[in-house]
């Protein structure tokens, strides 16, 4: 049987180049989260199943799409999910340290970076592993925290040089509004479900909200014409949501109301919120999207807290920045070569070892290159000094020192060497 030594379907390799770009992308991050104020934390890549399989969740996510497996011991058999997501694992975690006893630390506002699972068609842009960076701020509920939410990750689809990304907004309502709009799904659908989906038939029953989300039915003329949202907001609701929009309006962030709007989860309340390119056609787009959630955290036995938070594709921001012209592939790059010739391996040794212990980026010779072959790795690492050693200089305890940009040799002492590289390269 042939052996399949391929990465799994779904998923990436990253490899060095690539790498750096991920690097370069998490540093932004971290950054803009200090700025407003989140701090990171990190949560298992795999929870039990109940964390993510909560009561009447109707998602594809959770229904279809987990990568579910079980363990044995003499105990028995125990489930578990690799993490489609991250709120849900964030808030079992708020809940068990009971990040809710200190009041005067609400909201608390956390941030993750990680891969997460779902078992999905693969496309470009949707991944079967990909990787989040999201948010959740727990504990406060107050519309121009929503509003900072999308704020946040608004700023990080700038600085990663992102143009023209608009906010799809909505508003879901409270749980009497949603209840009245549910009500009113149902009545309008009920007529029509022999017409719907399989899955439509089942999200009637379950969340009749969800059908509104349908990948394969959106198109049909009965959702174009479904009851919008916008008549069952109460008074709370209107005034909740009209304090998001002002909030927008003042920031300055371009957004579009989308009264069709519901987003794949289930656990979203009041403010939902998807970031997509301008000109998007898919609905894979979303770069960033979440909303406020209220029964999530008493659900996992924390009180009544509601929460909001957004989760970022990371390979969707990555592969439109680099559209976009924003990362340059850079290549591999070094401060120092060192060239050694003849038996000299432990003098080579401990040169390169002082260099790299003053903070220098160091590269040597592995395969007993030529002379002229080590040569040509200090130009295809652009090094900036070349060290070359000799027995010549062993026996002396000297090294020579050629500056490539000047293009000058001086032959120094060992014990000067590390003094006299961060000299010539400007590091003193
Ligand atoms: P979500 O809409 O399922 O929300 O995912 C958030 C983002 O993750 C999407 O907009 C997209 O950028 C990225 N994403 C999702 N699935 C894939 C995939 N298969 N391949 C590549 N990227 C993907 C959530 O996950 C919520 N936890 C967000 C949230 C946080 N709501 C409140 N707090």
């Amino acid at each position: 049987m042939a052996k399949n030594y391929q990465v799994p379907t779904g998923t990436q390799d990253f490899l060095p180049q690539q790498t750096k770009i991920w690097q370069e992308v998490e540093q932004i991050i971290r950054e803009e989260c200090e700025k407003y104020s989140y701090q990171e934390i990190r949560t298992p890549v795999f929870e039990y199943t109940e964390v993510f399989k909560t009561e009447n969740d109707s998602s594809d996510m959770v229904t279809k799409e987990m990568y579910t497996f079980e363990t044995t011991s003499e105990k028995g058999s125990t489930s578990f999910v690799l993490r489609p997501e991250g709120t849900k694992g964030i808030v079992r975690s708020f809940v068990e340290h009971k990040l809710y006893g200190n009041t005067a630390e609400l909201p608390q506002k956390l941030y993750y970076i990680g891969p997460m699972f779902r078992h999905e068609r693969p496309q470009k842009g949707r991944y079967r592993q990909f990787h989040q960076f999201g948010i959740e701020a727990i504990g406060a509920k107050d519309p121009l925290l929503d509003v900072e939410t999308i704020a946040l990750g608004y700023s990080i689809i700038k600085r990663l040089g992102i143009k023209d990304v608009k906010i799809l907004v909505n508003s879901l309502g409270d749980d009497e509004s949603r209840n009245n709009y549910r009500q009113a799904l149902k009545d309008y659908f009920k007529p029509h479900l022999n017409e719907l989906c399989e899955d439509c038939n089942r999200r009637y029953e379950m969340n009749p909200l969800r059908i509104l989300d349908c990948k394969v039915d959106r198109n049909n003329p009965i959702f174009t014409s479904a009851p919008s949202i916008k008549d069952y907001w109460n008074e709370t609701s209107k005034e909740y949501f009209a304090k998001v929009i002002e909030g927008l309006e003042i920031l300055q962030i371009p957004y579009e109301i989308d009264d069709k709007l519901v987003r794949g989860l289930d656990y979203y309340s009041n403010t939902v919120y998807e970031a997509v390119p301008i000109d998007a056609t898919g609905q894979q787009a979303a770069v960033f999207a979440g909303g406020q959630y209220d029964g999530l955290v008493d659900y996992f036995g924390g009180g009544p807290l509601p929460g909001v938070g957004f989760g970022m594709g990371l390979e969707r921001v990555i592969e439109l920045a680099k559209e976009q012209g924003r990362f340059e592939v850079t290549n591999k790059s070094c401060d120092v070569y060192v060239i050694t010739m003849g038996d000299v391996a432990a003098y080579g040794l401990q040169a390169t070892q002082s260099l790299r212990e003053a903070g220098l980026k160091v590269e040597k010779d592995y395969l007993g290159r030529s002379l002229k072959a080590q040569f040509k790795a200090t130009e295809r690492l652009q090094s900036k000094i070349i060290v070359i050693i000799g027995e010549e200089e062993k026996e002396k305890r000297t090294v020579n020192v050629k500056n490539v940009a000047t293009q000058t040799q001086q032959t120094v002492s060992i014990d000067e060497l590390v003094e006299f590289v961060k000299k010539e390269l400007g590091k003193e």
